[in-house]
Formats: C-alpha cells, structure tokens, sequence
C-alpha cells in the first residue's frame, strides 16, 4: 500500500468483492458494472429463482455475467453453488474440480431472499460437507437460525451456539466464512476459532446499528439480512475489521432489490452498496486512524483464506468529498424506468475511487 504524506490519496493491490449479489437479467445489467469497475473478482451468490444448484445453471449465470460488463473492464466472477438438503455430492465434487465452483453456499432454509430451497437441517448435509473437507472447498455460511420464535435480533447469537460450533466438530478440516457478521459474539468467536473459519463484514453493518431502521420512521433503506445490531456491536465489528487480523476480510453483500420491493407492506431485506462500497469501507478506516490496515482487509484476506493469487492490479482511492445520488436508474426489459436506492443515498463521503477514464 502506499499513500502520499498528506493522506490524501490511497493506493492498493485491486480488491475483491468475496460476497455479492448480482442478481439476473435487467438488474444484473445494471449492476455489474459497479462492482466489476472497482473489483477484480467477486464471489457470485446463487439465490436466484431457480438458485443455482447444477454446473450447467452456474455456467450460464456466469457467461450472463460476463457478457453484462461494461467494456474494457477484467473482472473475474467466481461462482457459487446452492446447497440444497439433497444436492448430490457429485455436483460439487465435479464442479470444484472443474473451477465452475468456487466455494458453496449454506442457507438455512427460509432465512433470507430465496432461501426457501436452503439447508433444513445442518445434519442432513453432513455427507455434502465431509466431500468438501477432503476436496477443501469453502463453506459460507448465513449465520442465522430461522425459528420463528426467536428474536431476530438473537438469531446469528443462537445459530454459533447450535450449529456451527457443532458442525465445525464435526468437520474440524472444513475451510468456512461466517458471512456477513454483524455482532460481538460473531468476531469474538471467529477471531478465538482454533478451525479453518474467518468472516466476511459488510459496510453496512460497520456505519448503521438498529436504530437506523426506524430514524424518523420506517427506513427500509437500512434493512437488510443478518438484520444490523445495538450499537455495542457496531463498534466490535469496527474493531475487528480495522485491526488487520487475517481472518477478517471484504464481503460487501450488496444485494439490490428495486425500490418499489423494499419500500412496500413488506419491504424486501438487503442494501445495495455496490456503487460506494470501496469509498464506505475506506471512510471507516480513516475514521477509526487504520488506513494502513486498509489493503490488508479489501485486497489481502481474502485471497488468502480462498488460497488465490493477489491481484497485481492496483487502484486508487483520493480524497475528495461528494455527495452519493439519491437513486440509480435501471431500465428494464420494455425500457421503462425503474430505481434502486445506493447505500449512503443523499449522504457525503470523503473519499472517492480514481477511475481511469
Ligand atoms: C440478500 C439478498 O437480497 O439476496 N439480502 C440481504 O439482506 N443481505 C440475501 C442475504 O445475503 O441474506
Ligand atoms: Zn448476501
């Protein structure tokens, strides 16, 4: 990393997004581009509708994706499989051999956007997840149990306690992220962890607690999955993502959903931050005086935990204030108009991506 004597401009090896959601079709075009311009490569998650559950449903995606990118941009989407109760191991196994998967994907059925088809029970995949300790392909994970009477904002808490701690055990080879951590027990248990897991943290959850939610009213802007914590623990994840520990790393979980779904009766979860997340990420490090650990949390980490090259590449934050557009605009397939809200809508930041026109 290098950066001039003012501070005021920041240069790093290209980071990666190791936790995105880019979405299909129309949206898919409109999205990409944000995070293929600042990242180099970027874990793609399968929650579609179908999820991707097949090699041949994961090589489609990714040829979709790669011919949705704006030109002139080397971007490298790294492709996830959905695990499902009765995905066959022979999926994996092939597609991991093949690099068609990167890693798979647990959701506990009906935690999260097209969940539905997830992991009902832990146990039922334990044959799935021995075939992944041996072929040492990553596990990531939605930390979240999704009984009903538990308190959302206990779930992640609980789901540690009897899941994965007894799967970790279970599996004690198995390489695993805890995705999009967003409490102290979280970092506390990833950081302690004598297993092969680290965690992935959203800028989200290191600039809003829960009150955030409902500042004046319901903001929907602000929900999304693991749903943000007290402030005690937004401090814990500040901490722990600044502190240069190689078990934590970049995962920005942007996950678009049109503005109409989030602001109806019963708004969709996730927060779009594509379009600032590097800038967001940088404005916390700079607040908390880390900005040398910067690189090591969006350019280091993570490659290391996936066992991939760093990226010789470099880019270039500087600092310079302005003001995040209140929406962005997507067309779709008729050509009618249609909006996403970004992460910071309407908010200043102090730092700003150099792109090279
Ligand atoms: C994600 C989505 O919309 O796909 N939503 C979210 O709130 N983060 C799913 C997920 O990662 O939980
Ligand atoms: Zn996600």
């Amino acid at each position: 990393m290098s950066s001039d004597m003012s501070l005021n401009k920041l240069t790093v090896r290209q980071p990666d997004d190791w936790h995105v959601h880019l979405r299909d079709h129309h949206v898919l075009h409109g999205v990409v581009g944000f995070t293929a311009k600042v990242f180099r490569r970027a874990i793609v998650m399968p929650n579609l509708d179908p999820p991707i559950t097949s090699l041949q449903a994961a090589i489609d995606y990714r040829e979709r994706i790669l011919s949705s990118l704006p030109d002139g941009v080397r971007f490298t989407p790294l492709m996830t499989a959905y695990l499902t109760d009765d995905l066959a191991t022979n999926v994996l196994e092939e597609g991991y051999k093949k690099g068609i998967f990167t890693a798979a994907k647990l959701y506990p059925a009906n935690s999260t956007t097209n969940s539905s088809e997830g992991v009902s029970d832990l146990k039922a995949i334990d044959t799935l997840l021995e075939t992944m300790e041996l072929l040492d392909m990553p596990l990531l994970v939605h930390g979240e149990v999704t009984e009903p009477q538990v308190d959302i904002f206990d779930r992640e808490e609980i789901f540690i306690d009897n899941h994965l701690y007894p799967m970790l055990l279970r599996h004690p080879g198995l390489r695993v992220v805890l995705e999009h951590i967003t409490t102290e027990q979280s970092v506390q248990f990833v950081e302690s962890s004598p297993f092969k897991l680290a965690a992935t943290i959203t800028p989200h959850h290191l600039h809003i607690n829960r009150n955030s939610m409902f500042n004046g009213g319901i903001r929907s802007d602000f929900y999304c999955l693991p749903v943000a914590k007290r402030e005690r623990h937004r401090l814990a994840l500040r901490k722990a993502a600044t502190s240069g520990k190689d078990c934590f790393f970049i995962g920005t979980d942007s996950a678009p959903h049109l503005r109409r779904d989030k602001e109806s009766s019963c708004g969709c979860a996730g927060i779009f931050n594509a379009p600032y997340a590097l800038e967001s990420y940088a404005e916390v490090f700079d607040q908390e005086g880390s900005l040398e650990h910067f690189e090591a949390f969006v350019s280091k980490n993570g490659p290391s935990f996936y066992k991939m090259p760093l990226n010789e590449s470099s880019i270039s934050l500087v600092r310079r204030s302005h003001v995040v557009p209140s929406t962005i605009d997507l067309s779709n397939a008729s050509g009618a108009l249609q909006q996403l809200v970004p992460f910071h809508a309407g908010e200043k930041l102090s730092w700003q991506v150099e792109h090279s026109s």
